[in-house]
């Protein structure tokens, strides 16, 4: 852990409010705006949440955008802000997990901007101005874009995910409400909580890890390693919730200042090509980063394995036992390999993709094409188990 002379930057620009049953409070928080655009997606209208959001801004004018998959695609987006266009809105209220929060970023570039393809937009930091003010309420905890400045949009033509960077468009307030999380479907708690630990390990090990996001994704793997069994075992658990949200924010903010890195280069060339869930491809490809990564961060690996509650005096063999760990969870949580999309033929473009990732360059030990590819046949091994 030699990052105490590093250097670094660090910033959150999202105001944080964190409170169970916060919701309550939503029409004090809008008071001051007549028109919401609320960007939201079909399973939040059917749990019911889009309901509760509703009735508590029943005397402004809103319209709703609800077309929202579980990766938000260049379409979408644009739909989203076309839809603003005619609206006009003097609010963006992102209601949903990362799909939809992320979906409202890229409208919020798409009118800062006045571009109508996103397109326009991927890998620029040009956003220099925010149109409209952003309220994102997170209803998973796992993508931490609730905190982020970045956008992962898929581009239908390639079926690769981009990215949008910029500052300009996370959101100004962000409410944290455990209760909001209570009634995500247990797989979705799962996939959802193995991406945020995900964003911890990966920020905490990444080449930017600093003092600052070591603290944060310490914390949060923390909190995920007590609560998230006994989120996905007893959904009603509030308190299990509560850790997982604010695990999840936490690891939000420290790899938005630190990065991911080969775990989600690989998840993220999976998500795009076959519009795999993000968390279950994360969850699968975790131990085997680990195992390729073990020997440049080892005791890093082994304060997981410390976290974790188990022997880390020898930091090679604190690291295997972390990486059994994380097979055990993924098992006591019902995320099976054998579910994972992946064809032997499409792994060569798998893993080039994987390549210009931009955050492949964090990852602990280098990773070129060809180490990608013996990955991705692992996970097929893997898989045809
Ligand atoms: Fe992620």
């Amino acid at each position: 852990m030699q990052d105490i002379l590093k250097k670094f930057s660090f910033s959150i620009p999202t105001k944080l409010e964190y409170e169970n049953n916060y919701i309550k409070n939503l029409g004090k928080t809008v008071s001051s705006y007549d028109r919401i655009l609320i960007i939201t997606d079909e399973g939040l209208i059917e749990a019911g949440i889009l309901e509760t959001v509703k009735n508590h801004i029943a005397d402004k004018k809103y319209s709703i955008y609800s077309d929202i998959g579980s990766n938000p695609k260049d379409y979408q987006v644009e739909e989203g802000a076309e839809i603003a266009h005619d609206f006009n809105p003097d609010l963006l209220l992102a209601v949903g997990g990362g799909s939809p929060i992320d979906c409202a970023k890229g409208i919020e570039a798409l009118i800062s901007k006045n571009e109508e393809s996103i397109s326009e937009l991927y890998g620029k930091r040009t956003i220099s101005k925010k149109k409209i003010p952003f309220i994102a309420v997170p209803t998973t905890a796992g993508s931490g874009s609730e905190v982020t400045f970045s956008a992962v949009i898929t581009d239908t033509d390639t079926r690769v995910k981009k990215s949008i960077r910029s500052k300009n468009i996370a959101p100004d307030l962000s409410l944290l409400d455990p209760s909001l999380t209570v009634s995500l479907p247990e797989d979705l708690t799962a996939f959802s909580g193995m991406d945020a630990f995900t964003h911890a390990i990966e920020a905490f090990t990444a080449k930017t890890s600093t003092v600052v996001t070591n603290a944060l994704a310490i914390h949060s793997m923390k909190l995920i390693l007590k609560n998230l069994e006994k989120a996905v075992n007893d959904p009603e658990d509030i308190e299990a919730r509560g850790g997982m949200l604010l695990g999840s924010t936490l690891a939000g903010i420290s790899f938005n200042n630190s990065d991911v890195a080969s775990v989600h280069c690989m998840a993220e060339s999976l998500g795009g090509k076959y519009d795999a869930p993000h968390g279950f491809c994360n969850s699968i490809i975790l131990p085997f980063v680990m195992e390729h990564n073990k020997d440049y961060c080892a005791k890093k690996y082994a304060k997981v394995a410390q976290l974790m509650g188990l022997d880390c005096s020898n930091p090679s063999k604190g690291a295997e036992k972390a990486i059994e760990k994380i097979r055990k969870i993924n098992q006591r949580i019902g995320i099976d390999a054998e579910k994972m999309q992946l064809k032997k033929e499409d792994i060569g473009e798998l893993a080039e993709r994987s390549v210009d990732n931009l955050s492949n360059e964090s990852n602990p030990k280098p990773m070129d094409k060809e180490d990608y590819v013996r990955l991705f046949y692992k996970i097929l091994e893997e898989k045809e188990k």
